[in-house]
């Protein structure tokens, strides 16, 4: 199975192009996020498990499909993360979120771990972590070191914009994990941004700068 999912449809490139704009207001930047995260979620969530149930419709019995069994929850990487889990709640009201807060060291680039909350029946659940972004690869791999350290088995990866260094690395440490990018970029800069991303994500989706 191909690990690596780059979504090319054009209403993700059309949202993302406004996303990147220097020009998109936060307020703005925090509702597309959102729909992406939305439209991206209806393709990765296009394997959860069904099963068959008896309905009466006012017609006839008939036999229909469900969700089976636990579910999936999204776990954000605060803060950044936040920004795409309202979109992903609107195809999945009933879903559960677990959160992983890590920021990275703007000098080292090293990710610190400083808060971790998950649901109690995470180990029976598939995870979905969501940040819009994977440039070192440092903190998606630290936040899914902490999620398996948990008990977390099933996990999917998803974000905006990836650099071409982060996906090898995540690839590298956890194979088992899926990968879904809405566009994958260039490089990483002398400071570990991506280029040309979308400048700082946590800081445009808060409006922190
Ligand atoms: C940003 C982003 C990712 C991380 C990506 O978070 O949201 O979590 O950087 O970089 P990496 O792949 O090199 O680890 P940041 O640490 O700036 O924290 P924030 O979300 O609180 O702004
Ligand atoms: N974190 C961000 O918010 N943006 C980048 O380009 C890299 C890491």
């Amino acid at each position: 199975m191909e690990k690596v999912h780059v979504f090319n449809h054009p209403l993700i490139q059309h949202k993302l192009s406004f996303i990147r704009d220097k020009k998109t207001s936060s307020k703005d930047f925090r509702q597309l996020t959102n729909e992406v995260g939305m439209l991206m979620g209806y393709e990765i969530t296009r394997d959860l498990p069904l099963e068959e149930v008896e309905v009466e419709t006012p017609v006839e019995k008939t036999t229909c499909k469900r969700l089976a069994g636990k579910k999936v929850f999204f776990v954000p990487i605060l803060r950044a993360g936040l920004g795409m889990v309202e979109g992903l709640l609107s195809l999945i009201p009933s879903a559960r979120v677990g959160h992983v807060g890590l920021y990275r060291d703007p000098e080292t680039l090293i990710p610190h771990e400083y808060f971790v909350k998950l649901p109690k029946d995470c180990d029976k659940r598939q995870c979905i972590v969501v940040d819009p972004m994977l440039a070192t690869g440092g903190s998606a791999i630290a936040a899914i070191n902490s999620l398996k350290l948990r008990g977390v088995k099933e996990i999917k990866f998803m974000c905006l914009i990836a650099a071409p260094e982060g996906v090898e690395k995540l690839r590298k440490e956890h194979p088992d994990v899926e990968i879904f990018i809405a566009g994958l970029d260039s490089h990483l800069n002398d400071h570990g941004y991506i280029v040309p991303g979308l400048g700082d994500a946590g800081d445009r989706i808060f409006g922190t700068k």
